[in-house]
C-alpha cells in the first residue's frame, strides 16, 4: 500500500518539530493509517540554510514543485504570514488534499473561506495548533458544542506576554528586564511586538470567535491593548491586594453581538487564570451545561505545537481510513512497557522473558521494563513495584531512570 504523502510547509521551530515527531512517532500513525506516513516535501524560503536527513524527501523554495508531485495527499503550513500561506493552502484544497495549519494568523484572515473550500472539495481542514500550542483547545471546543451552547472564554493565550508579567513580579524586574530575559531564552523575537501588543493573543481570539460563534468579533466594540504599560510599582500594589496581572484575552457574545477584548486585567485567587505562571497557556471555557472548563499548558514550542498537528493528522486518518480502527488494531505494538522496581536479590534473580533491565540500583533491587503479564510470572521472592510518572531512557544511553 503505497504511503500517505505529506507536504510540509516550512521548516523553523514548528516544521521541525512536525518532521520529528512524524519519524519517531512512525508505528503509532502507520496503526492508525494502515500504512506508512511520509513528509515527501518540505517547502523553505532558503533552501541554502538546510540539510535533511533523508535524502528522498524534497527540500525546495518552490511550492509548485509540492504541488505537482504525483502523489499528495496532506499539507501541513508552518510557515508565516497571511501569504502565501493562504494561497498555498487554497491550491492543495482544489487539489484535493486535506490540510493542517499552524498559522494562526493566515487563519484568523482566511479560515472562514477556507473551511468553506475545505467543505466544498471534501477534504479536512486542521487548526488546532493556531490556538494554545499543544492544549487540545480546539477539538474540546467542537466536542462541547455538540450538546452546549458556549457563552464565554476567556484565556492566557500569548505565553510570552504571560511570562514577562509572571516575571516582572517574581523577581521584581522591569518590564524592559523581563522582555530581555523573555527574548534570551527564545520566548519573545527579536521583534516583540505581535506578543507584548497582543497581536498574537487576538489573531487566535478570533479564530476561537469563528468556530464558537460563527463570526469575527465586532470591530466597533473590541479592544486590543498590550502590556508595555505595565509598571513593577502597579504590581506591587496588586500584589498587596492579593491580585496578579493577567493579559486575558476575552470572547463573548452579547445579543447578536461578538466583542472580544485582549487586555491586562486583574485576576483575583477565585479565578481560573490566576495561577497560570510563565510561558503557560491556559483557557477558561463556559458553558451552559457544563458550567466552566478550564484547560491549562504549553501555549508554543517545537514539540507542544508539533503534537497538535500531529493531533490533527490523526483525525483524518481516523475520518478517512476507518478500516484501521478494528478491534485490537490500533496501539499495542507501540505502547511503551511499564517500569518497575523489583526488589530481591539482584544477583540471582533469574527473569522470565520479556524483561528489558534498564539499571541495577543496588545488590537488592533493579530496574526493569516489563509488561503487566511478564511481572506475574516473577518469582514469589521477587517484589516488583510499577513506577508512575517516571520515563526509563533506553538501557544503553543511560543508567539512571529520570523525573519526567
Ligand atoms: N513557534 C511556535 O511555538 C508556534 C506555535 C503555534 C503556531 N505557530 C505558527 O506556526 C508558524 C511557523 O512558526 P515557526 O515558529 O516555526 O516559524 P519559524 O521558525 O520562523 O519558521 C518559519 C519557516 O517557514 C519558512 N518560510 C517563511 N516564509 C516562507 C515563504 N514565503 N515561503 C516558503 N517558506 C517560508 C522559513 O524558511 P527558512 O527557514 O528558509 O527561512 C522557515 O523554515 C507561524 O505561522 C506561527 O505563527 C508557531
Amino acid at each position: 500500500m503505497s504511503a500517505i504523502s505529506i507536504g510540509l510547509l516550512g521548516f523553523g521551530t514548528v516544521g521541525k518539530g512536525v518532521y520529528e515527531t512524524i519519524s519517531k512517532h512512525q508505528g503509532r500513525l502507520q496503526a492508525i493509517f494502515g500504512r506508512e506516513v511520509k513528509v515527501s516535501a518540505i517547502l523553505v524560503k532558503n533552501v541554502s540554510k538546510h540539510s535533511l536527513p533523508d535524502g528522498e524527501v524534497l527540500l525546495t523554495d518552490n511550492f509548485q514543485e509540492i504541488i505537482e508531485l504525483p502523489k499528495l495527499d496532506v499539507v501541513i503550513d508552518a510557515i508565516v504570514g497571511r501569504e502565501p500561506g493562504y494561497t498555498y493552502l487554497r491550491q492543495a484544497i482544489s487539489r484535493g488534499c486535506h490540510v493542517i495549519t499552524a498559522n494562526k494568523e493566515m487563519f484568523a484572515f482566511h479560515g472562514r473561506e477556507l473551511a468553506r473550500l475545505a467543505k466544498h472539495n471534501n477534504v479536512s481542514l486542521g487548526f488546532e495548533a493556531t490556538v494554545g500550542g499543544g492544549i487540545p483547545i480546539i477539538q474540546t471546543i467542537k466536542q462541547l458544542l455538540n450538546a452546549n451552547k458556549i457563552e464565554r472564554i476567556e484565556g492566557i493565550l500569548n505565553g510570552t506576554s504571560n511570562f514577562i508579567l509572571t516575571s516582572m513580579r517574581e523577581e521584581n524586574l522591569t518590564f524592559e528586564e523581563a522582555l530581555k530575559i523573555a527574548q534570551e531564552k527564545g520566548y519573545a523575537e527579536a521583534d516583540p511586538k505581535n506578543d507584548i501588543e497582543g497581536y498574537d493573543a487576538f489573531y487566535k481570539a478570533v479564530v476561537l470567535s469563528e468556530l464558537v460563534f460563527g463570526k469575527s468579533p465586532s470591530q466597533e466594540t473590541s479592544v486590543r491593548e498590550g502590556i508595555t504599560g505595565i509598571t513593577i510599582e502597579q504590581i506591587r500594589v496588586a500584589a498587596s491586594l492579593g491580585l496578579k496581572f493577567k493579559h486575558v484575552a476575552s470572547i463573548q457574545k452579547e445579543q447578536e453581538t461578538i466583542s472580544c477584548t485582549v487586555k491586562p486585567v486583574l485576576t483575583g485567587e477565585a479565578h481560573p487564570l490566576y495561577r497560570v505562571e510563565g510561558v503557560q497557556n491556559a483557557v477558561s471555557i463556559d458553558a451552559d451545561i457544563v458550567g466552566n472548563i478550564s484547560l491549562q499548558g504549553p501555549g508554543a514550542g517545537m514539540f507542544p505545537t508539533a503534537s497538535a498537528i500531529v493531533e490533527d493528522l490523526i483525525h483524518i486518518g481516523k475520518a478517512d481510513f476507518p478500516a484501521v480502527f478494528e478491534e485490537g488494531k490500533s496501539e499495542e505494538t507501540v505502547l511503551e512497557q511499564p517500569v518497575w522496581v523489583i526488589l530481591g536479590d539482584a544477583d540471582q534473580a533469574e527473569l522470565p522473558e520479556g524483561f528489558e533491565t534498564i539499571s541495577k540500583v543496588s545488590k537488592d533491587a533493579f530496574i526493569v521494563k516489563a509488561s503487566f503479564e511478564a511481572v506475574s510470572l516473577l518469582a514469589p521472592d521477587l517484589k516488583a513495584y510499577q513506577v508512575l510518572g517516571y520515563y526509563a531512557p533506553a538501557a544503553e544511553e543511560n543508567k539512571q531512570v529520570q523525573p519526567v
